[in-house]
């Protein structure tokens, strides 16, 4: 069989690991892999290489994807979706691997019902899918981005600043909920709503009279204006504030453990479902389980 694979929307870490591993498992089961570069983009503009083992081997623990990825706007169009169906005959391929976010199962879906098998994969850092409690990448970001935070954090405690720190996330509140538990944030605001000056400064107040310093916050990305926050803050308490963006360093670390042994089992589901003549669904997290879902049945 002749396998595509892309990965498509922000890059999320495990996308080379997915990679990897689907190449030689499909090869021990007698498939050749082919990839779209730069996700649905390589699809309309039929940008493809063959991906081999030799190629792939030694990229499992790699950020980023050797394949590309990348949002495209021409295969939402009528055009552009007519050409990636044209491309994906030519070439022979008989299935389609895709991994991304929300919108790469988008993507997945109308293709799937326009005839073309597709399995979905899901992989973006915001962990927001409803139907999968896990995204590839999600857990490598986090681990990133409490790294980040806890260095901020020694230079912000021998200097007694207050600090705030806004994480990535889209407007998925996980990273910052999770990120906030992980450090021990003394706030957390993960929604615009959660905007409350009078609870932030009464919080801080009661950190500062118990005599410990360096209170700090953890913002979701498109929530507030943190730079206006840390003026207040200072303004209130007279001690230095200092806001921080963490930002790309998230996405593009190396994969962790669990982000390598998801890609794993994602790619082992998808080749032995391929073996098994199982060639429509998407993957999903349940219960620590890998299971499948048609893709009707996905509450988007
Ligand atoms: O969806 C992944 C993500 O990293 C979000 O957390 C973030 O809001 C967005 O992508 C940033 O997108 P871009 O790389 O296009 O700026």
């Amino acid at each position: 069989m002749n396998i595509g694979v892309l990965t498509s929307g922000g890059d999320a870490p495990g996308m080379n690991a997915l990679i990897s591993n689907i190449v030689s498992l499909a090869e021990e089961s007698g498939h050749k892999v082919f990839a779209f570069r730069c996700g649905y983009q390589g699809l309309v503009d039929n940008d493809i290489i063959r991906l081999t083992s030799d190629l792939t081997d030694n990229i499992f623990h790699l950020g980023g994807s050797y394949i590309k990825a990348f949002r495209s706007s021409d295969f939402m169009t009528e055009e552009g979706f007519n050409s990636a169906i044209k491309n994906i005959k030519e070439y022979n391929i008989n299935l389609l691997i895709v991994s991304g976010g929300d919108g790469t199962l988008k993507g997945a879906t109308k293709l799937s019902a326009s005839g073309v098998n597709v399995i979905y994969i899901p992989s973006t850092i915001d962990n927001d899918l409803k139907y999968t409690e896990r995204s590839l990448g999600f857990d490598s970001a986090l681990n990133s981005a409490v790294d980040y935070i806890e260095k901020i954090k020694m230079t912000m405690l021998s200097m007694n600043r207050i600090f705030i720190c806004e994480v990535m996330g889209r407007y998925s509140p996980e990273l910052a909920i999770n990120c906030a538990y992980a450090t021990n944030a003394t706030y957390l605001i993960e929604n615009k709503k959660d905007y409350d000056e009078q609870k932030i400064l009464d919080t801080f107040r009661n950190y500062l009279n118990a005599g410990k310093n360096s209170p700090f916050i953890i913002v979701r990305e498109n929530s507030i204006n943190i730079n206006k926050l840390a003026q207040l803050l200072q303004n209130e308490f007279d001690i230095e504030t200092r806001a921080t963006v963490v930002g790309y360093v998230q996405r593009g670390v190396s994969p962790s453990v669990c982000d390598r042994i998801l890609a794993r089992k994602f790619a082992e589901a998808s080749i032995n479902s391929i073996n098994n003549g199982e060639l429509n669904f998407a993957l999903g997290v349940v219960n620590n389980d890998i299971k499948k879902f048609n893709f009707k049945e996905i509450k988007k």
